[in-house]
């Protein structure tokens, strides 16, 4: 294991930490918009993650959920979201991770996503699979989307409500089912690990997706964006899949480009 992914794995640990202690109690709530939130244990989360891997990399940059960029400009960036599932969280419901990613010139090398109330800790590395608690994961090899589990995300922004709307009338009438989590990183891991088959959502930023897409690919998924092109973490939309299922799961949201 780098040193990269072992201080990585201990940020999301102690951050967890931070998220287990508040669950449940009641937050001080601040809107971003009308109806994306964010508390003040999001900022205490992120301040620790970020405290961990200052220490360690003094010379990586940053680009977090609360803070945006930050940090020196290298070739090195931590890609970090301390609370993704933040609705979940405020409602003291279990489903929410911290997540944190390392690109390097560009590619992504280390991804941790940790929900610190069931315990799961998925981790990967580029080039070195993807695990849960320590145990290799894979997708699934269903090649069928009329009996795939798909789970997708609703944006909160209403310009991308439409579609999202739309994608999810197709979706439900062509796969055996459609879940909405709340938690894109868990969305991406859930399936690296097989539980779901696809997942797809447009609408959401480089910091919700980065490290379940590292996941998701080294658990022998695909990603690409809606068209089916490669995927760029800043394009606000991916769709991730075990494989066999993706064209067809692009076939339906290329009809929304
Ligand atoms: C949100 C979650 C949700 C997704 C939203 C994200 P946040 O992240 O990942 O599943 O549908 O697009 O913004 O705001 O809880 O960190």
């Amino acid at each position: 294991m780098s040193r990269e992914l072992d201080k990585a794995i201990e940020a999301s640990e102690i951050a967890g930490d931070v998220l287990r202690k508040s669950f449940g109690s009641s937050l001080d709530v601040q809107f971003k918009g009308p109806i994306d939130l964010v508390t003040e244990v999001d900022v205490e989360s992120e301040k620790t993650v970020v405290r961990v891997l200052r220490e360690a990399f003094p010379s990586y940059g940053f680009l977090t959920e609360e803070s945006g960029h930050s940090g020196s400009v290298s070739d090195a960036r931590w890609i970090i979201d301390p609370l993704d599932g933040t609705t979940n969280y405020t409602h003291a419901l279990p489903l929410f991770a911290v997540s944190i990613a390392l690109e390097v010139k560009g590619k992504l090398s280390v991804g941790v996503v940790y929900n610190p109330i069931s315990g799961e800790m998925f981790a990967a590395e580029a080039g070195g699979g993807a695990t849960l608690n320590g145990q290799l994961i894979h997708v699934s090899s269903q090649g069928q989307l009329r009996r795939s589990l798909i789970v997708t995300g609703i944006p909160y922004e209403a310009s991308y409500l439409d579609d999202s709307l739309r994608l999810w009338d197709r979706f439900v009438r062509t796969s055996q089912g459609v879940r909405r989590l709340g938690s894109a990183a868990l969305d991406l891991c859930w399936t690296a690990m097989g539980r779901f088959d696809g997942y797809y959502e447009r609408g959401i930023h480089s910091y919700d997706i980065a490290a379940g897409c590292l996941i998701l690919e080294e658990a022998g998924g695909t990603l690409s964006s809606f068209t089916g092109a490669e995927l760029d973490l800043e394009a606000r939309e991916c769709v991730g899949s075990n494989g066999p299922i993706h064209s067809a799961m692009v076939k339906l949201t290329s009809q929304v480009v």
